[in-house]
């Protein structure tokens, strides 16, 4: 397939409209660094005009517009793709809409989100974005970090498979901490990815 070595691994990342899209810049760095034993085979994106989109064209990384009107459709359309290209794992980054337990069964494959905060805590509908940072803010939390789950069909509910704290006691805004999370996540979505790809072989 595409002169891409048998034990690479495919995989596909899920973005929103409005992604910035810093996750997946740090998946292909990474996995670049690692001699592409992971590869973005191809980036999701539900708005033609994603800011995500310019940067996949500049890489040479194949994007597919899914529209999210109607989420049967995107399973369906997404379900047949990762069969067409043989993808390994689902990776969500920054996509915000619900899968169904129907679709996470039937895909066969896993499907990983990370989420800004340290799981069970702030997570659940409402808390995504900037919206996690606030209220660990509020709380005068001292810690905060990322979580890598696998997607289940309640929102940052399934198996944890990685975590990484970060301090937040000397940061003194919501950006600052959201700063100091972004960080961490940088690190720990890929290298979380390659490592469970691994073990799954
Ligand atoms: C990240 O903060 C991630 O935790 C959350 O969505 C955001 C995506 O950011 N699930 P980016 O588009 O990867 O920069």
């Amino acid at each position: 397939m595409d002169g891409i070595a048998s034990k690479t691994k495919r995989i596909a990342v899920l973005t929103s409209g409005n992604s910035r899209g810093s996750n997946l810049r740090a998946m292909i760095h990474y996995f670049s660094e690692q001699q592409q034993t992971v590869v973005v085979d191809f980036v999701v994106i539900t708005k033609r005009s994603a800011p995500v989109a310019e940067y996949c064209l500049e890489m040479g990384i194949r994007t597919e517009f899914i529209s999210t009107k109607d989420m049967h459709s995107f399973e369906t359309t997404l379900s047949d793709m990762v069969r067409e290209r043989g993808v390994k794992l689902i990776a969500m980054a920054g996509f915000l809409k619900k899968l169904s337990s129907q679709f996470l069964s039937d895909v066969g494959i896993p499907v990983l989100n990370i989420h800004p905060a340290l799981l069970p805590d702030y997570g659940g509908k409402g808390l995504y974005g900037m919206n996690v940072h606030r209220a660990v803010f509020a709380d005068a939390r001292t810690k905060s970090g990322a979580t890598v789950h696998l997607v289940d069909s309640k929102y940052d509910h399934g198996e944890i498979i990685a975590q990484e704290v970060v301090d937040v006691s000397t940061c003194r805004s919501v950006e600052e901490i959201a700063e100091a999370v972004l960080q961490i996540e940088h690190m720990l979505y890929p290298s979380t990815i390659l490592a469970f790809l691994t073990s799954r072989q």
